[in-house]
């Protein structure tokens, strides 16, 4: 038994003061009476209005787009996992490729910051993916294994909702490119594998989503993969009528 698909909007550094509780707002109402999970990530500051919007909604979950990888107060410009939490976040993305990218982001730190969502009892969701020349060079499952295995390898669970995972390939990623069917099943069958060979049984039940120019028009294409949990969407995820199309074209195809 899988859980329930879950639909993730990543909005990046997008909107202003405003335009964030204007599109939360937007996302609630045309939401209404769906099945699937959403879950929205505003930047930082928007989370105080994003809140307010959301607080009394059962369908859609709020997010943080990172954390601080240590609980200092000597850490200028950072967010810890405890004030995330006490503005209701549930869940946090953890090592996403642009991070690791532009920040330098590497699999310790992302190992730390894992940590520091469950400590405050926070679900994150870890990042994972390979760039175009790895995968050029047949390297693509190799470097998720390392992602995988650095980030997880120390990691204990009590449940199998402690843990997320969103196999995202860089150049999927802002690029309307996406895997075949094939690439994705590919990656999909040796994550399901690694979790399980790591948690047994509830290796079964953990979460794996797919990022990387997700739409309404391909909402559909990977369903077939049942290992598939949920998506992580960005560009898509900016507009209401857009992020709930995916939505609703998850719970038919599914039959949610
Ligand atoms: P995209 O972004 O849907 O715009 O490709 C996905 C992500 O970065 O999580």
């Amino acid at each position: 038994m899988y859980s329930p698909f879950i639909i993730a909007g990543n909005w990046k550094m997008s909107g202003g003061r405003g335009q964030w509780a204007t599109l939360a707002r937007e996302i609630t109402q045309q939401a209404q009476g769906l099945r699937v999970e959403l879950a929205i990530f505003p930047p930082f500051i928007a989370l105080p209005e994003v809140e307010a919007v959301l607080t009394g909604s059962a369908t859609i979950a709020l997010g943080a787009q990172d954390v601080a990888f240590k609980d200092v107060v000597a850490s200028t410009g950072e967010i810890s996992a405890s004030m995330l939490k006490g503005y209701g976040c549930q869940y946090v993305l953890v090592g996403h490729s642009e991070r690791r990218r532009d920040q330098h982001e590497n699999n310790i730190m992302v190992a730390e910051k894992i940590r520091q969502c469950h400590l405050h009892r926070m679900t994150p969701i870890v990042c994972l993916g390979e760039t175009q020349a790895e995968r050029a060079a047949g390297k693509a499952i190799e470097v998720i294994d390392l992602q995988f295995l650095d980030a997880i390898e120390t990691l204990n669970i009590s449940e199998p909702a402690d843990l997320v995972l969103a196999y995202e390939p860089v150049w999927a990623i802002g690029s309307g490119q996406t895997p075949t069917l094939d690439q994705l099943a590919e990656v999909f069958r040796f994550l399901r594998a690694s979790l399980v060979a790591k948690y047994d049984e509830m290796g079964y039940d953990i979460r794996i989503l797919y990022g990387g120019s997700v739409s309404p028009d391909n909402a559909t294409a990977y369903l077939d993969i049942q290992d598939l949990g949920g998506y992580l969407v960005g560009g898509a995820a900016l507009k209401a009528s857009s992020f709930v199309a995916i939505a609703q074209a998850v719970q038919s195809y599914r039959k949610l």
